[in-house]
């Protein structure tokens, strides 16, 4: 491990110089790692591992979809693709991959298979962390850890294939066989993670879950639709809505923040948008932080957890899903953003040829 300065504060975290991929096989050598769910992070994890050359099988429900793309992707029936119990029975080390839904659902038809000495391996905090509503007790004999990229499955098999890495935390919260740190950054290389930060399950889930309902995607989305409406109801066009709002943002300033930084961002635009952006910043932080105080609250007393099993369980969830998404998908600004989105000039045929060739970035 290393020792880094994260904005004066010192963090100990694995980067690929001190556990390299050679090290992370031997840790795994002669283990069979079972991914259980081939979802959205299941396939990205599966084929990572499965290109670095370890020694991955792939469970998954029979009949369905999914187990369909499975085949597509190259695992094979019998050989190393299984139903979710006898990928179970196979896999020293589990890659518990089944939505988390899907794990509450699954885990007392699967927890007869996890003996003595395996490991469990979460890539989210949820299911242990909120055990009271989740059911999954893990038993004491085997070790329990936590890989979680700080992505999306798409995302993690993209940036693997362009020779980049997803930065991933872990955790281990049982350790039986002395070896469960090994085991969990060994995995975490596997799954072509960039470093590897360390953080318990509880941390996990609550900064995950206040991340995606805040600043990743509710938030932003809230955000942007309140300024798109601004802008129309002020009589600007959908094209000058859209683009002020979103097209300029992920297409021009969001990778150049991830290039060098927001104080670089600030420091690199016009004057005139430097002082506004400056002074306004103040206004969304005091505005918008009562809400994130409630989110996190929320999120740590259990409660959104508590609405998110609960939702999952209607028979008609994923009709009224559909109902939501096609709300937005319907809407002004998203219509318009899908015409802008035409136009890109990078939207030509050359270009999605290439995306059609990768299996996950087409499921
Ligand atoms: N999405 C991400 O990018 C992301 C990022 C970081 C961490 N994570 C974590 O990674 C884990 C997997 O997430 P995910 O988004 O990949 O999940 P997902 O796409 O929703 O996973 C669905 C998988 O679970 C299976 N499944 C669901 N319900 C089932 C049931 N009742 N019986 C049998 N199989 C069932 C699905 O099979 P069928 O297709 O047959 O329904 C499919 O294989 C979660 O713990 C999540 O929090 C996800």
């Amino acid at each position: 491990m290393a020792n880094m300065n994260f904005g004066g504060i010192s963090e100990q975290v694995v980067t690929r110089d001190e556990f390299s991929l050679e090290r992370a096989k031997d840790v795994l050598k002669d283990k069979c790692i079972c991914v259980l769910g081939y979802g959205v992070q299941g396939p990205a994890q599966a084929l990572n591992l499965r290109d670095q050359g370890f020694n991955v099988v792939v469970g998954q429900r029979k009949g369905t979809k999914t187990w369909e793309k499975a085949i597509r992707d190259g695992w094979v029936p019998g050989k190393t693709l299984f139903e979710l119990e006898e990928a179970a029975k196979k896999g020293q080390i589990w890659l518990f991959l089944l939505s988390d839904a899907g794990q509450i659902k699954l885990w007392p038809k699967l927890k007869p298979f996890l003996s003595e000495g395996k490991t469990l391996c979460f890539s989210h905090g949820f299911g242990l962390t909120y055990n009271d509503q989740t059911n999954i007790l893990p038993p004491s004999n085997v070790d329990v850890v936590l890989v979680a990229p700080k992505g999306s499955g798409t995302s993690v098999r993209r940036h693997f294939l362009e020779g980049k890495g997803i930065n991933a935390s872990y955790a281990i919260d049982q350790d039986f066989t002395g070896k469960a740190w090994d085991k969990a950054v060994a995995i975490g290389m596997g799954v072509g993670a960039g470093y590897l930060f360390e953080t318990s399950f509880k941390k996990e889930v609550f900064s995950d879950l206040t991340g995606e309902r805040g600043v990743l995607m509710g938030a932003l989305a809230g955000m942007m639709e309140a300024q798109y409406n601004v802008l129309r109801a002020n009589g600007h066009s959908p094209s000058e809505a859209f683009n002020e709002t979103v097209e300029e943002l992920t297409q021009s300033l969001m990778p150049l923040v991830a290039e060098n930084g927001m104080d670089w961002m600030f420091a690199n635009t016009s004057t005139t948008a430097q002082r506004g952006a400056l002074d306004w910043r103040h206004r969304f932080r005091e505005a918008s932080m009562p809400v994130f105080m409630e989110l996190y609250d929320k999120v740590v007393s259990g409660e959104e957890a508590r609405i998110t099993i609960e939702a999952n369980q209607y028979p008609d969830y994923r009709k009224g899903l559909e109902f939501e998404l096609n709300e937005i998908a319907e809407s002004e600004m998203w219509q318009a953003g899908k015409q802008v989105r035409s136009l890109r000039p990078e939207n030509n045929k050359d270009f999605s040829d290439k995306l059609k060739m990768d299996p996950v970035l087409n499921n």
